[in-house]
């Protein structure tokens, strides 16, 4: 009998859960409000309220090697970080190529997901839906929530003593879609996250001033790295992982902020965040060329507003504010799910993996894509839907409850200790949570066994990239192109750049014979000290 499955949503993660629902045998039906496909990348002029969406200007913050999904690479052509209209075209070109739109209810919406009667025996579910006036409901087997977590607006205004009082105008950067409007006015934005910085930059161009006014700060990254690299595909590495898991935290750390203070130092711009923690990194290649040209001044958090004015917790006064833009972020709401269901559901941290409620008696209700890591999200959220399409289907099992609820309350604790608390939005290391989800389904590479087997492309997957083609080279869902993948990555993200090629007749000049052999020794000898190493503690 096919499982019928039942996902909300068709945005990055509802799209990648059809894809593997079909390839496990299952029966996916997706409901999406919308008229289209894509989710927060489908761009719109006037915002909607309800539908969360990028901004004019927004192009990925994740290089599209580390972005793709695991068997489906970014045209060759396409620039390395790319603008939201290209991300839309490659969702509309993957939902095409594996025939997922057949699967897809256009403006349906999910208002209530109850437990069946018979649940505790079935692990059923009713979905309750309206399209165009039109309620309906069904009885599912499965669940798989994809309906994003930038949903609900978070705009604190209570936390600004006097803020009722500000004449001045005021948005959320949910509304947010260009600088028009804006041209010659004084401008506060509150919050440095990755939009904080975005619009910032954005605006500083044509306002009268911008502040950008951060409680904890930020450490700031470029898209680029050492000679013009992504940044992601350089550091996003297995080695680079494995060495940070083996130090103890305070030295990660200090090594981390020497890092990031190689561009500039976090310090002397106002930036470095109180917490040190690599929660608060953000992508941004203009913030820091705009403080140093003073069209862009941080601050501190507000402490109060006036009618036309912002007090800072420094005791410094900006008079004249025309705007104040929120950069305040999103919370993840999930009204349409049943209360008892919905208490579990406040934080992801509360979830197996981050995926599954652990208190259900069936295993039948998954979150996809409600995560943050410190690299891309389609392959993380790709990653937890090829575990919980094989959980649906029989192929894979989840350990009993009380295992479930442990580690989950082992997680909580080791946060804690951290100082992060239950409700703010913690960053899991990228191949870190991908490593951890990829041994659940049997796909994490073998490296040492690779070593062996195929020397070359084990090279790549310890020292190169962690891209998502990785996790597709053995076990279920194998992809015969994966190796291929991984060895030509590196041509994919040069390939749009030769946009002016210079002669390439003359010759290199070559080092010296002696040079090439010290070089050759010296690299052999680390190669084999570090492959030891990586292999003593990973097995
Ligand atoms: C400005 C911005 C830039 C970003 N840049 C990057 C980046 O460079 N790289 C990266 O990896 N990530 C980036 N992200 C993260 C982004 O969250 C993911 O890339 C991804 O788009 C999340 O997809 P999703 O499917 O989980 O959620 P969404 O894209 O929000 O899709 C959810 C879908 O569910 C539908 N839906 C919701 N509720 C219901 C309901 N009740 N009934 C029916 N349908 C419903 C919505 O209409 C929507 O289509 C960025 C996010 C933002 C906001
Ligand atoms: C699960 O999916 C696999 C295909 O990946 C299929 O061979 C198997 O029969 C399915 N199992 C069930 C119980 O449907
Ligand atoms: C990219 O931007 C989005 C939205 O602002 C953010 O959630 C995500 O964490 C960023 N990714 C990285 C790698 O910083
Ligand atoms: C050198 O450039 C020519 C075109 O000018 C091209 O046909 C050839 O393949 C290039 N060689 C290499 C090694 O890239």
């Amino acid at each position: 009998m096919e499982r019928k499955v039942a996902i909300i949503g068709a945005g990055v993660s509802g799209l990648a859960s059809i894809k593997c629902c079909l390839e496990e045998g299952l029966e996916p039906t997706c409901f999406e409000k919308n008229d289209v496909i894509g989710g927060l990348w489908q761009f719109t002029d006037i915002p909607e309220k309800g539908r969360t969406n990028v901004y004019r200007s927004v192009v990925s913050n994740t290089s599209k090697e580390m972005t793709c999904f695991s068997d489906f690479p970014f045209p060759e052509s396409c620039p390395n970080y790319l603008h939201h209209s290209l991300v839309l075209e490659y969702l509309k070109d993957y939902a095409k190529h594996f025939h997922l739109l057949d699967c897809i209810q256009f403006k349906t919406t999910v208002y209530s997901i109850r437990k069946h009667p018979d649940f505790t025996t079935t692990g059923q579910w009713v979905v309750y839906t309206e399209t165009n006036g039109k309620q309906a409901s069904t009885v599912f087997d499965a669940v798989m929530i994809c309906s994003g977590h930038y949903t609900e607006v978070n705009l604190p205004l209570d936390s600004f003593p006097g803020f009722e009082n500000f004449k001045g105008q005021y948005m959320h950067s949910w509304e947010y879609r260009d600088p028009k409007g804006l041209e010659g006015k004084k401008v506060l934005i509150l919050g440095a996250g990755n939009t904080g910085g975005d619009v910032a930059v954005e605006v500083s161009r044509t306002a009268a001033k911008v502040f950008l006014s951060t409680r904890n700060g930020a450490w700031v990254l470029s898209r680029m790295s050492k000679a013009g690299w992504p940044n992601d595909m350089v550091f996003q590495t297995r080695f680079l992982s494995f060495i940070q898991g083996l130090l103890p935290v305070s030295i990660r750390d200090k090594l981390l902020a020497k890092k990031f203070n190689q561009w500039f130092n976090h310090k002397n711009y106002g930036l470095i965040p109180i917490k040190s923690s690599l929660t608060y990194v953000i992508i941004n290649d203009e913030l820091p060329s705009c403080i140093l040209c003073g069209s862009v001044v941080v601050k501190p958090n507000v402490k109060k507003f006036t009618e036309t004015s912002a007090i800072f917790e420094d005791g410094t006064v900006e008079e004249n504010i025309d705007v104040v833009i929120f950069t305040t972020g999103y919370a993840a709401s999930f009204l349409f799910l049943e209360e008892s269901v919905r208490n579990v559901c406040k934080s992801s941290t509360f979830l197996y993996k981050q995926v599954f409620p652990p208190h259900l008696q069936k295993p039948t209700l998954a979150f996809i894509g409600f995560i943050s890591v410190t690299g891309s999200i389609l392959p993380a959220v790709e990653l937890q839907a090829r575990w919980v399409t094989r959980v649906f289907n029989g192929s894979n099992k989840l350990p009993p409850m009380n295992r479930m609820m442990n580690e989950i309350a082992k997680q909580k604790k080791r946060l804690l200790k951290k100082g992060i608390s239950n409700t703010e939005k913690k960053k899991e290391s990228f191949v870190h949570y991908m490593d951890e989800i990829a041994v659940c389904i049997g796909v994490k590479p073998n490296v040492p066994l690779l070593l062996l087997q195929d020397p070359k492309l084990a090279l790549k997957i310890l020292f190169g990239p962690c891209t998502s083609y990785q996790y597709r080279l053995c076990g279920p869902g194998k992809w015969e192109k994966a190796r291929n993948a991984i060895l030509t990555q590196w041509d994919r993200v040069l390939k749009p750049l030769k946009t002016r090629v210079i002669d390439n007749s003359s010759k290199r000049i070559k080092p010296p014979l002696w040079k090439k052999i010290f070089h050759f020794t010296a690299f052999l000898g680390t190669t084999i000290f570090i492959i030891l190493l990586y292999s003593f503690y990973t097995s």
